[in-house]
């Protein structure tokens, strides 16, 4: 494939009119299978970038192309372009009466017959695309247990299986890792990485550690004030690429520990 996966050509957005952009002229282009991490202080715009890129945001101004498919300022994207973009939310947003099965399940749902679905019905594709992904989360012998009775890991691990049972082309996780110590930070981006390569998917994930987007990301951008500061392959990434990204940036709101994807 020569195409691009992500393409976005001077891209602004303002939250609430007059405000400062949240975007403010962005242009970059992601290929097909490409791992993008995506870095910068608190107010930055990563989430407002993903929120673009997943086709959640309205009244931005400038070209966006995702999967080939233009998006609309004004309007959301059609079911089946959703079903190619999986988002994996930091609260993770799981059923908690559901089974981990029926949770992971639930990713198929916009690729599957509504109608079989809503009778939990599901194909042999979309039962076979569920449990490699309880598998590759590690959590196949979890699939009877309800969620609300699991650790924060393992909802965690979950909410990434759904992800991936969705088959997506592309991959956004919004700051996937901030609460976890370092040994589980690492765990949980090996399985997103290695689980998109084997799929042949893009990622993009948003994160606040340099030292995590240079590991797990073939290519770094850094934003700040809206901006890209610089958009390099990660080995070429210095620590003083990411002191100018972090100098000076206002401390984040509230207890960064707490923080959720808004
Ligand atoms: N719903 C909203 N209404 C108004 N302003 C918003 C809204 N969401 C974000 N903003 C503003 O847009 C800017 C970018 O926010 P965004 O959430 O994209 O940053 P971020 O890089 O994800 O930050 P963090 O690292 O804290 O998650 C900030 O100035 C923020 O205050
Ligand atoms: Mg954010």
């Amino acid at each position: 494939m020569t195409d691009s996966a992500i393409r976005l050509d001077d891209i602004t957005h303002r939250h609430t009119p007059g405000a400062e952009p949240a975007l403010d002229g962005i242009s970059l282009r992601v290929d097909p299978g490409e791992t993008i991490a995506l870095l910068g202080p608190s107010g930055a715009g990563k989430t407002t970038l993903m929120a673009l890129i997943d086709g959640r945001l309205r009244n931005w101004s400038g070209a966006a192309r995702v999967l080939d498919e233009p998006l609309s300022s004004l309007r959301a994207p059609s079911g089946a372009a959703r079903a190619e973009i999986g988002f994996i939310f930091q609260e993770f947003a799981l059923i908690d009466r559901a089974t981990v099965r029926q949770n992971v399940l639930n990713g198929r749902l916009g690729r599957t017959n509504a109608f079989s679905a809503f009778f939990g019905r599901f194909s042999a594709a979309d039962t076979y695309a569920a449990d490699r992904a309880m598998a590759d989360a590690g959590i196949s012998t979890l699939a009877d247990r309800r969620a609300d009775s699991l650790s924060g890991g393992q909802r965690q691990r979950v909410a990434i299986a759904r992800c991936l049972a969705q088959e997506p082309r592309v991959i956004l996780a919004d700051e996937p890792v901030s609460n976890l110590d370092p040994a589980r930070a690492a765990d949980i981006l090996t399985l997103i990485t290695d689980a998109a390569r084997q799929r042949g998917a893009t990622v993009i994930f948003s994160s606040h550690q340099p030292d995590l987007a240079r590991r797990f990301a073939a290519r770094i951008i850094g934003l700040r004030d809206g901006r890209i500061l610089f958009d390099r392959p990660a080995g070429q990434v210095t620590d003083d690429d990411t002191d100018k990204l972090y100098r000076d940036a206002p401390a984040p709101q509230g207890d960064g520990a707490l923080r959720l994807v808004v």
